[in-house]
């Protein structure tokens, strides 16, 4: 027994789990996601916003992973959901999530997409543009309901992060342009809208930001427009959704910073601009997706080929990779990585994880610092719980790994592995070619 003890305290242990056992007991490629760690980031959310300050609430942006289960994590955690897409509408549906806490954004929802979200009675949807005004006040006309909205407003203000993360500036697809006309037309159309209900506004700057400069830049300016509209048409915000949006450190050099680092001057810059122009603090709303869920999860992978090209680089291709994230070959984004059977082995030189597509741009991460390591060792990649399992894709015909939760130092299987019969599942041949 003394003898399995060491040998355990030698494997890689994430939330109180080893993760080769782990490896050995589901099979590799595995994204294994720690509840632990997504209640601690919810309760620091309570602890150091909700709590803290009132009429403020949080949703959590589905986007980042979401499956049935994560509904019931988040439900159980009190915090609303964000969704963009009939897909992920339909999950929350199937996990019995109260519908008043679901919001829905999206640059181009179908009627489809609206009409589920107006006979399920969702709590907000976040109108983008025009045109979706006309469709939804149809059909909440249809249906006989008025339906609350927001605007989403783009702010002119640019997050600084990757230019595919950042949403906030004033080229971007999202949003009704802050400019006076674009916001009077809005207006004018939203009061011709018996239908809608308009309680406030929304803005989304951008995805893992570290700053929070680019948050208060976008209060001034969203703040301005409330001032303007309340003299104009005695119009008065009854909310404010300032998005998501707060970083991650991926790497062990860059710490995650508390959330109380984004929402105390936030929320003090918001009271003081709504105290300074004579105007009511709305109910102020935020929803993290990357924050709450990105450092509960780690993918675990098998080391198969080793290549070592001399005076060059040594190449260690792993048994997954860009299907299952995508995010180094989309993003330039960087993470690290621990060699899971042999932690604290010392690390004695640098190599470059390659995934196993065809593509020469498939490395999840390069020249990083490691042991020596033989094929058949198990890899653990940090930090993949947001924006992986989410953005995952079937390219080269690779089945997408299971999710497993690990709860109270016990392993769930809440999202299954694909299987080959799977993936031809849905193909059909044409009788001609039979
Ligand atoms: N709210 C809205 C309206 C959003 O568009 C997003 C993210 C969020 C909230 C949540 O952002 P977060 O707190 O997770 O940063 N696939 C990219 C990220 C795209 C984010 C898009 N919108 C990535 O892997 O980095």
């Amino acid at each position: 027994k003394g003898i399995i003890q060491k040998q355990i305290e030698k494997n890689f242990i994430f939330d109180n789990i080893d993760t080769v056992a782990l490896a050995k007991e589901f099979g590799t490629p595995l994204y294994v996601i720690s509840e632990n760690i997504i209640r601690s980031k919810c309760s620091q959310i309570r602890n150091s916003f909700l709590n803290k300050y009132p009429d403020t609430k949080a949703a959590y942006a589905s986007k980042a992973f979401l499956t049935l289960a994560m509904c019931k994590i988040i439900e159980s955690e009190g915090l609303g959901l964000d969704v963009v897409s009939g897909g992920e509408l339909f999950t929350a549906i199937s996990a019995n999530f109260p519908m008043g806490k679901v919001m829905f954004h999206g640059n181009n929802k179908s009627y489809e997409e609206l009409k589920l979200a107006v006979t399920n009675s969702i709590g907000r949807i976040i109108v983008d543009n025009f045109y979706e005004l006309e469709v939804l006040q149809g059909i909440a006309k249809e249906h006989n309901k008025r339906v609350k909205i927001l605007f989403r407003i783009s702010p002119g203000v640019p997050g600084k992060t990757h230019k595919f993360i950042s949403t906030g500036q004033t080229d971007s697809k999202f949003g009704i342009s802050i400019e006076e006309n674009s916001i009077n037309l809005a207006f004018k159309k939203v009061l011709a809208s018996p239908n809608l209900k308009l309680m406030g506004f929304h803005f989304h700057i951008g995805s893992q930001l570290f700053d929070n400069r680019s948050y208060i830049n976008a209060i001034e300016i969203v703040t301005n427009l409330m001032k303007d509209l309340k003299e104009k048409w005695q119009f008065t915000t009854e909310e404010l959704n300032i998005g998501g949006g707060f970083g991650i450190g991926y790497s062990p050099n860059e710490k995650t910073k508390p959330i109380s680092y984004y929402v105390d001057p936030i929320m003090k810059n918001i009271e003081n601009k709504c105290n300074q122009l004579g105007l009511k603090r709305p109910t102020i709303i935020i929803e993290p997706g990357r924050w709450i869920v990105g450092e509960a999860g780690i993918t675990l992978y098998t080391i198969g080929s080793i290549k070592e090209i001399p005076n060059v680089r040594t190449y260690i291709s792993v048994d997954g990779g860009l299907p299952d994230n995508p995010r180094p070959a989309l993003y330039g984004a960087k993470y690290s990585a621990v060699v899971a059977n042999r932690p604290y082995a010392e690390k004695v030189h640098t190599a470059t994880i390659a995934g196993k597509s065809c593509e020469s741009g498939d490395i999840l991460i390069w020249d990083l610092k490691m042991p020596h390591v033989k094929s058949g060792d198990i890899l653990a990649v940090l930090n993949t719980g947001a924006y992986n399992y989410s953005m995952a894709s079937n390219y080269n015909r690779l089945p997408k790994p299971g999710v497993v939760l690990i709860s109270n130092g016990k392993p769930y299987v809440i999202v299954e592995r694909e299987k080959y019969e799977d993936l031809i599942s849905k193909d059909k041949i044409p009788n001609h070619l039979l």
